[in-house]
C-alpha cells in the first residue's frame, strides 16, 4: 500500500467556463439563437426573482425573446465578449499557470439552428483559433458539447429533447468536431449537469413546461434521448480519436439525513438517487435497478427502442466529472420541525453547522471530500472536479486592487478537502475552478454574482469598459498551481 499525501505530478489544474456565459459576439459569424440566448436581466425585478426565469421559462418569454424589435436585455448573447478577447484571457489563464481550461462550444456557431447537414467553416475556424491559442502555452483543453446553449430552434421546431429527432442532430455536430478537433481536444464532456433536466427543463432539454402537463415524464424521456445521445457520441469520438477520453457530468450536491430519523435516512438516499440516477446509467451504460421504482413513483413510462440498450452498455464514459458548490440536509418531515429554514436552492432544509453564501448556497468543504469518496467507491472510475467556487460580490478600490480574501478562503478549504480526498485513495486528475473570469450567471443572468480570478469591468446592464483586473485571488491560485496545491 502506498500512501499518497500530495496531488499527482501531472494533476490538472485549471478553470471552467460555458460558451453562453463567456463568449459574446452572439451576432458574428452566423451564429444563431441558443435557447440561453433568451433569458433577460432586469434590474427593476425584485432580487428574488432573478431566477425565477431558470426553473421556469414560458412560451411567452421565448416568442418576446425572438421579436428583433425587443428592448429587453438579454446578457448571454453579450457574454463578457471572450469572442474578442480569447487571446487576452488566454494568456492571463497562461501566467497562473493553468495546465488545463474547461469550454464548452456553442453548438449554434457550427450549427446554427442545429438541423443543418452542414456545419458553418466560421464558427469550426473561431474553436481552432481558441484551441490553437491554448496550444501555445500548453493548456489542455477539457471541452463540453452541450453546456445550457442547444439551439433555440430546437426547442421551438422540434419541441426540445423529447423529440428523439434530437439524438440524431446531437451526433452530427458531436462527429463534426470529434473529426475537426481530434488533434487538438482529448478531454470531452457530452453534457453539462446533465441530472439538472429535473431543476430546469428549458435549458436542459429546451422543454416549456407548459406544452407537458405531465412534465416528469417530458423529463425522463428528454433524458433518456440525451442517454443514447451521450453513448453513440461517445462511440463516435473512439472511433475519431481512439485516445480521447469521455466523461458525463452531474451536478452533484451532497445530500444529508437532517437527522438519525430512519425516515430522514430512507429519504436522503431517494432524494441522493435523483441526481446519481443520471451518473450511474452514463457511467455503468446501463439503467440501476432503483429506475423500475422509481419511474413507476412518478408515473412515467419511458420510451426505449432495443437498440438503445446495447449502445448505452457498449459506451460508458471513460471518466465522471461533476460540480460541487454545497451540500443540503435533507428531512422526510420538515413541516414537522421546530424552526428549521429550507435552503433556498435545494428545497432542502439548511444544515445549522454550516454558513451561506449571500445567494444562499450552503458552504461546505468537507462534503467535497465525502462526495468524492462516494463517487469513487460507486464507479471506480477517474473523477474530475469540473466545477466548485463562490459567487460574491467584489469591490474595486483605488489602484485597482481587488480583495476577494473571502474567495481564497472558499477555495483553499476546498482544496484541502480534495487532498484529503486523494489521500483516502481517490482517484481525481483535474480540478477547474467554476468562472476563472467573472462571467454572466447561469441562473439569476447577473455579471456581478462573480466567481473569477480575473475581474471583467462590467456591470449587470452590460455597461463598462471589459477591462480585465488581476484579483487577489489570481496571485494566490497562481501559486497554488505552482506549489502544485502544497501551498494554500
Ligand atoms: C453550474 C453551472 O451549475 O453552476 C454553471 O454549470 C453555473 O453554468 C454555475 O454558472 C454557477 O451558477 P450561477 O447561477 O451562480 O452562475
Amino acid at each position: 500500500f502506498q500512501l499518497k499525501t500530495k496531488f499527482p505530478e501531472n494533476f490538472l489544474w485549471g478553470g471552467a467556463t460555458a460558451a453562453n456565459q463567456l463568449e459574446g459576439g452572439s451576432d458574428v459569424g452566423g451564429k444563431g439563437l441558443s435557447v440561453s440566448d433568451v433569458y433577460i436581466f432586469d434590474e427593476n425585478t425584485p432580487k428574488e426573482h432573478w431566477a425565477d426565469q431558470w426553473h421556469l421559462m414560458t412560451h411567452r418569454q421565448v416568442e418576446e425573446a425572438q421579436d428583433p424589435t425587443s428592448k429587453k436585455y438579454y446578457p448571454k448573447r453579450h457574454g463578457v465578449d471572450f469572442y474578442h478577447h480569447y487571446k487576452e484571457d488566454i494568456a492571463l489563464f497562461a501566467e497562473m499557470g493553468f495546465k488545463c481550461f474547461r469550454m464548452s462550444l456553442a453548438w449554434t456557431r457550427i450549427f446554427p439552428n442545429g438541423d443543418e447537414l452542414e456545419p458553418n467553416e466560421v464558427g469550426l475556424a473561431f474553436y481552432d483559433s481558441v484551441f490553437d491559442e491554448l496550444k501555445k502555452y500548453g493548456i489542455e483543453p477539457i471541452v463540453s458539447l452541450s453546456h445550457y446553449e442547444m439551439p433555440l430552434h430546437l426547442a421551438t421546431e422540434y419541441g426540445g429533447w423529447v423529440n428523439r429527432k434530437l439524438i440524431d442532430f446531437y451526433v452530427r455536430f458531436a462527429t463534426t468536431v470529434f473529426n475537426r478537433y481530434k488533434d487538438k481536444v482529448k478531454y470531452w464532456m457530452t453534457f453539462n449537469e446533465i441530472n439538472c433536466v429535473k431543476h430546469h427543463p428549458y435549458v436542459s432539454l429546451g422543454v416549456v413546461e407548459e406544452n407537458h402537463p405531465h412534465i416528469e415524464q417530458a423529463k425522463f424521456q428528454g433524458a433518456h434521448h440525451q442517454f443514447v445521445a451521450s453513448a453513440l457520441a461517445t462511440k463516435a469520438c473512439k472511433e475519431s480519436n481512439p485516445e480521447a477520453k469521455v466523461g458525463c457530468m452531474i451536478s452533484y450536491q451532497l445530500l444529508v439525513p437532517y437527522s438519525c430519523d430512519p425516515d430522514d435516512i430512507q429519504k436522503t438516499v431517494e432524494k441522493q438517487r435523483e441526481s446519481l440516477f443520471f451518473s450511474d446509467v452514463q457511467a455503468r451504460g446501463y439503467y440501476p435497478a432503483y429506475t423500475a421504482r422509481m419511474l413507476a413513483d412518478k408515473n412515467v413510462i419511458l420510451e426505449v427502442e432495443p437498440k438503445d440498450e446495447q449502445i448505452m452498455r457498449e459506451y460508458p464514459v471513460d471518466y465522471v466529472s461533476f460540480s460541487y458548490y454545497m451540500s443540503s440536509a435533507i428531512s422526510a418531515h420538515p413541516e414537522k420541525l421546530e424552526g428549521a429554514v429550507g435552503n433556498l436552492i435545494t428545497g432542502g432544509i439548511k444544515n445549522p453547522y454550516l454558513p451561506t453564501s449571500d445567494w444562499g448556497w450552503q458552504i461546505d468543504p468537507k462534503g467535497l471530500r465525502t462526495a468524492l469518496n462516494q463517487l469513487f467507491d460507486r464507479y471506480q472510475k477517474p473523477l474530475f472536479i469540473a466545477e466548485n467556487g463562490l459567487g460574491a460580490m467584489d469591490v474595486v478600490e483605488e489602484g485597482d486592487l481587488i480583495q476577494d480574501d473571502y474567495r481564497i478562503s472558499y477555495l483553499r478549504d476546498h482544496i484541502k478537502q480534495i487532498k484529503e480526498a486523494i489521500t483516502d485513495g481517490v482517484n481525481v486528475f483535474g480540478y477547474t475552478s467554476w468562472g476563472c473570469i467573472d462571467m454572466i450567471s447561469a441562473s439569476t443572468n447577473q455579471t456581478s454574482k462573480r466567481y473569477g480570478y480575473i475581474y471583467v469591468d462590467q456591470d449587470d446592464m452590460g455597461r463598462g469598459t471589459k477591462r480585465r483586473i488581476k484579483k487577489k485571488s489570481f496571485h494566490w491560485y497562481k501559486n497554488v498551481i505552482t506549489s502544485n496545491g502544497e501551498e494554500l
